[in-house]
């Protein structure tokens, strides 16, 4: 590893313990990893010191606070010590429960004043609460080229492939540690040659709105896993909330980080750009009997077709989403015994408000709701057995952490499902 004098002082304890003990973290960290040197980061995005009062209480003989949890379980430090206000672009992604709807979700009042709490010892570091997994819907938009250190594996693909700016997938002891030093090693997609594509996808099949782009991203995902795909074709309108959704569909069924759109994201101008040069590991082809089985693989949760529960907003929702769940529902109600949650920041929920839509779903009878989602809170309506859903992340987790079956369509067939309670998706 070579440090810079700053990064030296840093090291040695110059700059006061938290800086000494991130740069210890970010040290080893970069050896594991083989880097030689750090990159700097200005925008960094994690959940610095935010704790369940489970965890807390693992760190009663220290305190069992927000303190540390940060020194001890952020920073893998032996002792507890303050941790100064951080200086750069900082911001905390999602957390665990709606900052009003708690109640709904199923939180205790202990839970909730334990995460306000959180919440103002965040603020009080200096570090944004969009509390979302799409900070660049609400303000974080990193700059293209610019080095990140951003957790959330739909926010990192993002970044990558759709702003072209860098990041790996960091966790939270990383990013807590780059809050501090605005270090994190030079490695991974932080390096040109690691950005290259490695598999081509030639589309077939009209792919042109979220739900075509969700169920291409899950197939792409499962097939190249890690690795970088090169997609080009019939694909078109490739907008914010199609790439949102593609990335995230991609990034749960395998773990990509980064892909190439021919002609549309910035790094790959041209196929040849887009490989610059590296060998096409395989070619993959996307036609109706991959979209066929792609759809029918995500269904395979879907049993019953009384559905009690319809989730929107994974990743969390763009205003033009909720928009269109509100011209959806405008004068209608939603079935008895079928709730709607619809997720998104703080941010586009505010803006939603004040444009009336807010209001539109809740006259329905839906809920929009911030911060979290079901998957993370692992919270639903009481009683659910049947979801429906019109993300592919969040079919492909949502059954299996709660064990309920799911439906999986437009976000046509989902607000269909809510009013009637019945599922009618079908793959035309
Ligand atoms: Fe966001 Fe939850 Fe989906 S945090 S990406 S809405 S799984």
């Amino acid at each position: 590893m070579r440090l810079t004098p700053e990064e030296e002082s840093m090291a040695s304890g110059a700059h006061g313990k938290a800086a000494e003990k991130a740069m210890d973290l970010l040290i080893r960290y970069a050896n594991a990893l083989g880097a030689e040197r750090f990159v700097e980061t200005d925008n960094v995005a994690g959940v610095p010191g935010s704790a369940p009062q489970w965890l807390k209480d693992q760190y009663s003989q220290d305190g069992g606070d927000y303190r540390a949890v940060f020194c001890k379980f952020d920073l893998d430090a032996d002792d507890v010590f303050d941790i100064p206000a951080m200086t750069g672009n900082a911001c905390h992604l999602q957390g665990g429960m709606d900052p009003e709807l708690w109640r709904e979700q199923g939180y205790s009042r202990e839970a909730f004043e334990n995460a306000q709490s959180d919440e103002k010892n965040t603020a009080a570091l200096n570090v944004k609460n969009l509390k979302t997994c799409t900070p660049y819907l609400a303000g974080n938009e990193p700059k293209f080229g610019e080095h990140c250190a951003w957790m959330e594996s739909s926010a990192v693909v993002y970044c990558n492939s759709v702003l072209g700016a860098r990041t790996n997938t960091e966790g939270r002891e990383s990013t807590s540690a780059a809050m501090i030093t605005h270090r994190i090693p030079d490695w991974g997609f932080h390096r040109d040659e690691f950005r290259l594509g490695n598999h081509l996808v030639e589309v077939d099949v009209p792919v042109n709105n979220i739900f075509e782009w969700g169920m291409l991203g899950y197939y792409i995902g499962e097939i190249v896993q890690e690795e970088i795909p090169v997609i080009d074709g019939a694909i078109s309108n490739a907008g914010l909330v199609e790439l949102k959704h593609f990335g995230a569909a991609a990034a749960s069924s395998g773990g990509v980080e980064m892909y190439h759109l021919v002609g549309v994201t910035p790094e790959a101008p041209t196929r040849e750009k887009a490989f610059g040069g590296n060998q096409i590991k395989s070619r993959i082809r996307y036609g109706a009997d991959e979209r066929r089985r792609t759809y029918d693989n995500l269904n395979i949760r879907g049993r019953s077709t009384e559905v009690d529960y319809v989730m929107l907003g994974c990743p969390h929702a763009a205003i033009g989403q909720i928009e269109e769940a509100a011209r959806l529902l405008d004068g209608k109600k939603l079935n008895d015994g079928t709730a709607l949650w619809i997720f998104t920041s703080r941010y586009v929920k505010a803006e939603a408000q004040a444009k009336g839509y807010v209001d539109i779903i809740k006259q329905a009878g839906g809920l929009v709701m911030t911060d979290t989602c079901s998957a993370i809170a692992q919270s639903v309506p009481k009683g659910t057995k049947v979801v429906a859903l019109d993300s592919a992340k969040q079919t492909h987790y949502l059954p299996a952490f709660l064990g309920i079956e799911a439906w999986f369509g437009t976000t046509e067939d989902c607000i269909n499902a809510a009013l009637t309670g019945k599922w009618r998706g079908e793959l035309s």
